[in-house]
């Protein structure tokens, strides 16, 4: 029988506890508060993980009192919590919850949260102070100036302040490195926390475990075994609720390669690092980042980067419109919803082997995985019998959402008196190994931040970096004089052939998911 909370001692064995804090959730009337930050908090203390005395402030521009602030969250929570919602737990749960109505631009709205701070640590609250930018990132560099003059991240001496600051870190390497700039001018680097939720998520912290906790695939983790590895996040959605003004600005690219699929490939990639420490594993992670190599220039761009947009299709039976006709989005727009490219990383243990990354929007379902496609065994013996070739060879697919799990695919005999080849799978399910539905990112990540470890954030050089490599395709896109085609695709199929082509070349072809 396994542990009521399989996680819990696990975590307590490597990490730091967390500890009880004032909460400060700037943009706090927003989606992501409801639908995401209090959910978690809520399913941490549903857990009983959530460190007692934590108080949450929500700051925000609207006019509310706390009491229709908590109603506001106690609906949302109903539809989005990862358990069920329970009437009495929430009641305990949301006494701990305060609004503090402000415009981000106010300098007297931060000096009375300094004010209402100083005196729930007076009261007896925690003297820690931790500060979510969860608001639009226009008003990021306008909080934190902001919190410096309040002196809002001064705490008293026996507390701590830090800062989680929500994605999109920055829209280019310009603007990263300006935030970064103005986030380490309020609060030092290891006191800086930048999300990238899929790093919480946890089927990507199993990845390190998978390699580092297991003699037997570290062996072949290299390109003498690995022909190539596929990295693929898949979303059905479009642009419901509004994202199409966001969206149309940001693109697949910088909505989530930059950030999450590069963060998955690092991850893939890394070196084992010297500890488990927050440094430890950065340190390695940013390694694989500054060795991608670069896509300079129209040319470079076009034969290894594939951009596409949806056209109006089905989507599981229902019609749906094209990107260009969505709500907030330029009827002329030239922003990709889909991307599909070849990745070299050039250092010892992976020249020579692709990484192929891909991500859409209004795809035919919701999947998120990595596979890693073995190099095949010689052309003798069985692989020489007629027909061997059409079999798959070695594939190891992590499943990184939805149906959580890891499987191996093999070449078997079929039984019977024939030695004809048959594809099986060896397959781990988290839901049936460990019976329970797994943390949500944001659970993790926000007990990380109170526990002072920075390990799955993302540091300032990594993001850097990733921008680095992000920049060069987003200028040949945008800035070159004949720049690589825009390729569409209908709404609810795979994508556009161009991708397919994109592996052709290289005589592969991407994982049926
Ligand atoms: C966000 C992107 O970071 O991640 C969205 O901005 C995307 O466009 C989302 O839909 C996907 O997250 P998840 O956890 O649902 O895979």
């Amino acid at each position: 029988m396994i542990e009521e909370n399989p996680f819990r001692e696990e975590d307590l064995a490597i990490r730091n506890r967390p500890e009880p804090c004032t909460l400060v959730i700037f943009g706090a009337t927003g989606d992501l508060t409801h639908r995401k930050l209090i959910p978690a908090l809520y399913n941490l203390a549903a857990d009983g993980d959530l460190p007692v005395g934590l108080q949450v402030i929500g700051f925000a521009r609207r006019e509310k009192s706390d009491e229709e602030f908590r109603a506001g969250l106690e609906e949302q929570n109903r539809e989005n919590s990862r358990q069920d919602h329970n009437d009495a737990l929430w009641e305990t749960f949301s006494q701990s919850i305060f609004y503090h109505q402000s415009t981000f631009d106010d300098s007297e709205g931060y000096i009375k949260l300094n004010e209402r701070l100083n005196e729930m640590e007076e009261q007896g609250g925690s003297p820690n102070r931790l500060f979510y930018l969860a608001s639009s990132p226009d008003f990021f560099d306008d909080i934190l100036l902001h919190i410096r003059s309040a002196g809002l991240n001064q705490p008293r001496e026996d507390g701590w302040s830090r800062v989680v600051v929500e994605k999109p870190f920055g829209t280019d390497l310009k603007t990263a490195r300006h935030l970064n700039e103005v986030v380490n001018d309020t609060f030092p680097e290891s006191g800086t926390y930048r999300i990238d939720h899929y790093l919480g998520k946890e089927t990507a912290q199993n990845i390190m475990v998978l390699r580092f906790a297991n003699a037997l695939f570290e062996l072949l983790w290299n390109n003498r075994s690995v022909d190539h590895v596929q990295i693929t996040c898949a979303e059905h959605l479009g642009m419901e609720g509004g994202r199409g003004g966001y969206y149309d600005k940001a693109g697949a690219m910088r909505d989530m390669i930059q950030n999450h699929l590069l963060q998955l490939l690092s991850l893939i990639a890394m070196e084992p690092p010297i500890d488990l420490s927050a440094d430890g594993v950065r340190d390695e992670k940013v390694k694989v980042l500054k060795s991608l190599r670069p896509l300079t220039g129209v040319k470079s761009v076009t034969k290894n980067v594939i951009r596409a947009q949806y056209t109006a299709d089905t989507v599981n039976g229902k019609e749906v419109a094209a990107y260009r006709r969505e709500d907030r989005v330029n009827p002329g727009s030239m922003t990709e919803t889909y991307v599909a490219m070849r990745i070299m990383i050039d250092n010892w243990r992976w020249e020579g082997v692709p990484f192929y990354v891909r991500m859409g929007k209004r795809l035919p379902k919701k999947a998120t995985e990595i596979s890693i496609h073995f190099k095949d065994a010689p052309e003798v013996l069985f692989n020489a019998l007629s027909g061997a070739e059409t079999v798959p060879g070695n594939v190891l697919v992590i499943r990184i959402q939805p149906d959580e799990g890891i499987s191996l695919g093999i070449r078997s005999k079929l039984p019977g008196p024939s030695a004809r080849l048959q594809p099986v799978k060896m397959d781990f399910r988290y839901q049936t190994a460990f019976r329970k539905s797994s943390p949500e990112a944001y659970e993790r990540l926000l007990l990380d931040a109170m526990a002072g470890d920075a390990t799955l954030f993302a540091r300032k050089d990594e993001v850097e970096t990733a921008w680095k490599f992000v920049d060069e395709i987003e200028d040949a896109w945008h800035k070159a004089e004949d720049p690589p085609p825009m390729a569409e695709y209908p709404a609810g199929s795979w994508g556009p052939g161009e991708a397919d082509d994109l592996l052709k070349a290289d005589g592969r072809r991407w994982r049926r998911l």
